[in-house]
């Protein structure tokens, strides 16, 4: 069996750095190494140990370079792909003029192959070794997702997006078609090699009643499911859930009244939240998804990374392609820096990089499976160059430690700084 080591500087996570001292959450190994059997990491720890012990594998040494588990993007929309960073829009007018648009055309199998194809391609390109999206109301488009993924064998999880009001006619289902269309493609892709499927209703507004109903069932009905959604993202939207959903205590409440809120949930955004909200959310143990390039670039607002991490509550992080500006995790991380920031609270980059990996991995329920560089893990990885461009290299000069190294690549870093990628055991091209 081929055995691949590689050496460098390696970051490994065994807690959470957002609960107690960040110190104690990591380790940090300047001169590190990564054993890969079979797919997965057989072993962690001192470099020239580890050659010395294994002989026969063979050596990729990245020198100063930062080995991490590969980021792992907790909520995205491939469809969006073709029109990130369209103009001038908030959410509700941004959905109506660019993106329900582009979503039609994707009952045509060759276009969404055409693109999930790309989107897989540039999420590699940046360091993203996992997606989670959502698909348009078209099957095809989840066959397009699934199989370019298994193409490149990355682990994703997707969903058709369902939708049966409030929508234009070229995008509507029906509460019955939503159910049979997302059974029979949870029955095709759930647990197909890497594949995880996620039940996925858009968001109340676009949901009747009887669809958010019809998809509690299914999911009751197949508990191991994610289930992926969007909760108060922008106040007007908000709004608009009230007066849709008269007797809703509050925007979660239109989920949990038909059996859409649990531990497999998945709710991007969070931002404007009840004290009720936040009280499910942390009873039940579902999760959030922190989308912040899309919550400055549609002006949503400040989400509260620290405050519901206080709660327990697990907190993914996501490029939310397309209403978010960026594919890289590296600028998602600097957005999620910048919204704390103005909340008050500088997140440590040992806090932001957990985010980016174990953080969304644990959203997902697919800890110590993806988003961790710890033994018997998928070799999901991404190597940093640290001094990618001439900003960067003149400020990494100066650093004093990792993490003065590492912040100027979080703040000022894309896909240049991005230096190799692997999937499981494999490398990119
Ligand atoms: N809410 C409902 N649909 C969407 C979407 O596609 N993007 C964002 N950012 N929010 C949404
Ligand atoms: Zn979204």
């Amino acid at each position: 069996m081929t055995k691949h080591l590689l050496l460098g500087q390696t970051l490994q996570f065994h807690a959470n750095p957002l609960h107690g001292d960040w110190q104690d959450a990591l380790s940090f190994d300047s001169e590190g190494g990564v054993l890969i059997m079979d797919g997965r990491i057989a072993a962690t720890g001192n470099g020239a140990k580890l050659r010395a012990d294994k002989p026969d594998a063979i050596v990729t040494d990245y020198g100063q370079h930062l080995i991490s588990a590969g980021f792992v993007d907790a909520h995205m929309h491939y469809p969006q792909t073709a029109m990130i960073a369209s103009w001038g829009k908030q959410l509700i007018d941004w959905l109506n003029t660019y993106t329900f648009p582009e979503e039609s055309r994707f009952g045509d199998k060759a276009y969404a192959d055409e693109i999930a194809g790309r989107t897989m391609d540039l999420a590699l390109s940046h360091g993203t070794t996992t997606l989670t999206s959502f698909c348009t109301i078209h099957p095809t488009s989840v066959d397009a997702y699934f199989e370019a993924a298994a193409a490149r064998n990355m682990a994703v999880v997707g969903g058709k997006t369902c939708m049966d009001r409030n929508a234009p006619d070229t995008l509507v289902d029906s509460a019955q078609s939503a159910y049979d269309d997302s059974q029979a493609l949870l029955h095709k892709w759930h647990k197909t090699g890497r594949a995880t499927y996620a039940i996925t209703p858009r968001f109340s507004p676009t949901s009747t009643p009887a669809q958010l109903s019809a998809l509690g069932a299914l999911w009751a009905e197949n508990p191991d499911c994610l289930m992926q959604t969007h909760l108060s993202e922008q106040h007007d939207e908000i709004a608009w859930v009230k007066s849709l959903f008269p007797k809703a205590r509050d925007y979660l409440d239109t989920y949990e009244a038909y059996g859409l809120l649990g531990p497999r949930g998945l709710y991007g955004h969070a931002i404007h939240l009840e004290p009720r909200e936040i009280d499910r959310l942390a009873e039940v143990g579902a999760a959030v998804v922190h989308c912040p390039t899309s919550n400055t670039f549609i002006g949503s607002g400040l989400f509260d990374t620290l405050g519901l991490a206080a709660r327990q509550i697990r907190t993914g992080l996501a490029t939310d392609t397309g209403g978010g500006s960026s594919f890289s995790m590296l600028h998602t991380m600097a957005a999620a820096y910048e919204i704390g920031q103005l909340r008050g609270t500088a997140l440590h980059p040992a806090q932001l990089m957990w985010l980016a990996t174990e953080g969304s991995a644990q959203a997902l329920h697919m800890a110590g499976e993806i988003g961790h560089l710890g033994v018997g893990a998928m070799a999901d990885i991404v190597v940093l160059d640290l001094a990618s461009t001439a900003a960067i290299a003149q400020r990494h000069a100066r650093a004093t430690d990792i993490w003065d190294a590492l912040f100027p690549t979080i703040m000022l870093g894309d896909d240049r700084a991005i230096a190799d990628v692997w999937v499981a055991g494999r490398r990119v091209a």
